[in-house]
């Protein structure tokens, strides 16, 4: 290509890449996918290696400069930037608007409605249209140049768009870190063992404060203009809102939520509105500024101290307040988690009085470094439940000593315990903790696991609750008469319910394991304990050695079931159980010479009295035995049940040993 060429390509490239910032960044409408965007920024840069002469410092692929800073310079802020005056109540806002009103005397007021970002003000300077310069408040007078860092904010335009800008303009707004940007960097931050940043707002002076422009270029940062400052070769417009207009037209980003508002009202109503939006906005906001729309106005009601006569911040109320950690305290949850509660000096945040957070667990409490008579700051949004944020370090007195959740549940006494890979800790009494045993007593009573049939979770909670039964082994001590007395309890049900409770004495060993509910034992692992160690005084005694030469049981099962056992508590409620007649068949090694069954096909059909088709079907395998859905030549024994299938005839016409339930239950206890 020709050097002409390349400069039109060149020039066409940037001007694509210019357009497409623009549509995504301030039309908030992308034309063309990220890929897209990157393959043609790559072609450029490609260009402009081969042809150094070419690159322009306004060149989107200039954005991020390779030289560190030593320090930032100072920048003299030729027009103050200023703060604002804050209003926390609809009667602020009403005094407001009549000083306004007052001040200009005029009846009604038109004010510009923006949200009020939770960033930081950035003075933003464009000479014959190029980005020459980028500086923080600072105190409003003296600020720090931040150029080289600006520069890497895709939002902020290097170059203003079309040609009617004026020759100098300073643009004021807001550089922010939109919360889903946030979210990623502090995951990486943790991933990186690095602490991760408190807020965005943190986020963002923090990203923007580097000496080094490579590490701010990999910071998710985005930029809002509400504002202008110094404007020279041309006139400002009659409004406000007319300027935000121009400004967009530049390349500028402007809030998408900015409205006119008419009066005290309109301003009212724009509250309610962006109050409930505000979970659901991309960046964090702390309340809304209302500017007096009109220019004019706004120089007949001048200044006070440092801020506008003509502006107003209504602040939302703060989602973080700072307060005392007075307790930690640990609740018991039904699946016996563990959970630290913080008890704190009650604190009006985000709307509401907390008095509560939780601390999760003993990761976070270590995270946070939190200790007993720390300050804390309390973070609550909209409906979120509160959260201990940070530590106010600087304001721990004494050596506070290190908190860990407790060796023993503090509901039961049992021992508590956590693995390595799991975050949870946990009460390992699970058959005992009164915290627990709602849930235990439903999973021992549900299908899979003891299969009492009448004993739905209602039940459950209604006989905990009123006292009748505090562990799994009182289910069959309930009789009758203490039955009916419980509310909408008919003789019948109860009848039924004791019946069920009788017939479900008799089971197979590995759902009684089940049924137990111990951490991590599912059906299928109680069934490889029942076939490996064929009673339950084996599996209860068995030591770590012997439970991990057992195939598919590991280190967390063993663990799991050695503390589940070693509880005094646990073992008591598991003989009671015995006790009162809980009963399975033995089981026999399945190796050839033990069982008669071994090696033999079953095929099970019709309804058992005694155990559901599947507990025959595990019984048969614990012995060896396989187990077929349909008869052919090759089944030995076809168990017979109530109501049997054709599978029944069909077996009848082989000449297959068939064998009806008492037959069965013989064969299996034998
Ligand atoms: S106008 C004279 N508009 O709030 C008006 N400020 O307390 C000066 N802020 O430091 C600012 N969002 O960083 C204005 N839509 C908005 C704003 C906003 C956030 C910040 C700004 C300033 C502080 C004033």
């Amino acid at each position: 290509m020709t050097n002409k060429k390349n400069q039109q390509r060149i020039d066409t490239l940037r001007e694509e890449l210019d357009s497409h910032n623009y549509s995504y960044y301030v039309l908030d409408n992308p034309e063309i996918p990220d890929s897209e965007y990157d393959r043609l920024l790559r072609e450029l840069d490609e260009l402009e290696q081969q042809y150094p002469e070419l690159i322009t410092t306004n060149s989107p692929t200039q954005r991020v400069g390779a030289t560190p800073l030593d320090s930032f310079s100072e920048v003299q802020h030729e027009i103050p930037m200023l703060s604002l005056g804050n209003a926390f109540s609809e009667q602020d806002m009403t005094d407001f608007d009549r000083r306004i009103r007052e001040g200009v005397e005029k009846k009604n007021i038109e004010y510009a409605a923006e949200p009020k970002l939770d960033g930081l003000a950035i003075s933003l300077l464009y000479e014959n249209g190029l980005l020459v310069r980028a500086a923080t408040r600072g105190d409003g007078r003296t600020g720090e140049d931040v150029t080289l860092n600006i520069r890497t904010i895709d939002a902020i335009p290097l170059k203003l768009r079309g040609e009617n800008y004026p020759a100098v303009i300073e643009i004021r707004g807001e550089v922010v870190m939109p919360k889903s940007g946030f979210d990623k960097l502090n995951r990486q931050q943790l991933e990186k063992g690095e602490k991760p940043f408190v807020n965005p707002r943190n986020a963002a002076a923090g990203s923007l404060r580097q000496l080094d422009p490579q590490v701010t270029a990999t910071r998710p940062l985005s930029f809002y203009s509400y504002g202008v400052g110094l404007i020279k070769g041309m006139s400002l417009p009659n409004k406000h809102s007319v300027m935000m207009g121009k400004l967009k037209l530049w390349g500028l980003r402007i809030n998408p939520e900015s409205r006119v508002v008419k009066g005290v009202k309109g301003c009212l109503e724009y509250y309610e509105q962006l109050a409930k939006k505000r979970n659901s906005l991309p960046d964090e906001i702390d309340g809304i500024v209302y500017k007096v729309d009109d220019i004019k106005l706004q120089g007949i009601m001048g200044f006070v101290s440092r801020a506008p006569r003509w502006a107003i911040a209504r602040k939302f109320p703060a989602q973080e307040e700072m307060t005392k950690l007075l307790a930690i305290d640990i609740q018991v949850g039904r699946t016996g988690a563990l959970t630290p509660v913080a008890r704190l000096q009650p604190v009006f945040v985000g709307g509401v009085t907390v008095s509560n957070a939780t601390l999760h667990n003993q990761d976070e409490i270590d995270r946070l470094d939190v200790r007993v008579g720390d300050t804390v700051i309390v973070r609550r949004a909209g409906d979120v439940i509160p959260q201990i944020v940070s530590v106010v370090k600087s304001k721990r007195t004494g050596k506070p000593r290190r908190f860990y959740l407790p060796d023993t549940c503090p509901v039961c006494g049992s021992e508590t315990a956590r693995f390595d890979d799991e975050a949870v800790t946990f009460c390992t009494g699970g058959l005992f903790c009164e915290a627990q045993r709602k849930e235990a007593i439903k999973h021992f009573a549900s299908r899979r696991a003891m299969n009492i049939d009448g004993l739905g979770d209602k039940l459950v909670e209604q006989l905990v609750d009123e006292g009748l039964i505090h562990t799994i082994a009182d289910l069959y001590q309930l009789n009758v008469e203490n039955l009916v007395k419980l509310e909408r309890m008919a003789e019948k049900s109860a009848k039924n319910l004791v019946a069920s409770l009788e017939k479900s004495k008799k089971t197979i060993l590995a759902r009684f394991v089940f049924s137990l509910g111990i951490h991590s034992i599912g059906e299928t692992t109680a069934q490889t304990l029942a076939n490996h160690f064929t009673t339950l005084e084996n599996i209860m005694g068995a030591d770590e050695e012997k439970l991990l030469a057992v195939a598919d049981v590991g280190p967390i099962v063993a663990e799991n079931l050695m503390t589940f056992f070693n509880q005094e508590h646990n073992r008591e409620v598991v003989e009671q159980l015995i006790a009162v007649g809980i009963n399975w068949p033995k089981i026999k090694k399945k190796s050839a010479n033990d069982s008669p069954l071994a090696g033999k096909t079953f095929v099970v059909t019709g309804t058992l009295e005694t155990m559901g088709r599947n507990d025959a079907k595990a019984a048969l395998q614990e012995l060896g035995a396989k187990v077929s859905g349909s008869v052919s030549k090759k089944t030995d024994y076809v168990v017979v049940g109530e109501n049997p299938g054709s599978k029944a005839t069909k077996a009848a016409d082989l000449g297959i040993t068939i064998l009806d339930e008492k037959a069965f239950t013989k064969l299996l206890t034998q």
